[in-house]
């Protein structure tokens, strides 16, 4: 039997992340993103591929925001997967490629403060990601009236030499 895994994304997810995302979005969850943003940012993205050829179930993305600083943005798993671990796999997968890349502070702004918990983050407050204000929030139709709660992980390099 296929497994899903996480796999960058390609050209064909766009529109499925779209989907995925205005539906989160009409639920008050998730900012709705355009498809101009998606496709100006697809090299951000992890999906979850089902892994038996049909459309992808979950997706995140790894949006840098400053000099050692990203963000975990558009974490999404579909209803009909959720609480079997891959919501962990694609915070996982964006954790990996800041790592990659150099980058120890990785912070997220959410409603799931419980989940985002157990992967090892601790809520800060928003005034300790001034850049993400400077850089997003300005233009958000939340701003300055936000409710998100502001998490925070940093982890540590690679130490097994390969990256
Ligand atoms: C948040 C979300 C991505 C979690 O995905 P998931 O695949 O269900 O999560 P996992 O199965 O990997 O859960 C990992 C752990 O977190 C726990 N967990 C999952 N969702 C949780 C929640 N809402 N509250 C508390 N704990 C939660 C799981 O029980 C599991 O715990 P364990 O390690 O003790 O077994 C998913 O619920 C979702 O897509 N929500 C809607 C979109 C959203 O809110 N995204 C976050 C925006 S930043």
């Amino acid at each position: 039997m296929s497994e899903p895994f996480i796999r960058k994304a390609q050209m064909r997810d766009v529109k499925v992340i779209h989907h995925l995302l205005l539906t989160c979005s009409t639920q008050g969850i998730l900012l709705p993103r355009s498809l101009t943003q998606l496709y100006n940012s697809l090299r951000e993205f992890n999906v979850l591929d089902p892994g038996d050829g049909g459309d992808i179930i979950g997706c995140s993305a790894l949006s840098i925001v400053w000099d050692g600083l990203a963000e975990i943005r558009s974490l999404i798993v579909d209803e009909s997967v959720r609480r079997g671990g891959y919501g962990r796999m694609l915070v996982e997968a964006c954790l990996d490629e800041a790592r990659t890349l150099g980058i120890y502070k990785i912070f997220t702004l959410t409603y799931q403060d419980a989940f985002f918990q157990k992967q090892g983050f601790v809520e800060v407050s928003k005034e300790v990601l001034p850049q993400k204000i400077w850089a997003d929030c300005v233009n958000c139709p939340k701003f300055p009236e936000c409710d998100e709660i502001a998490m925070l992980i940093e982890i540590q390099p690679d130490d097994s030499g390969e990256s």
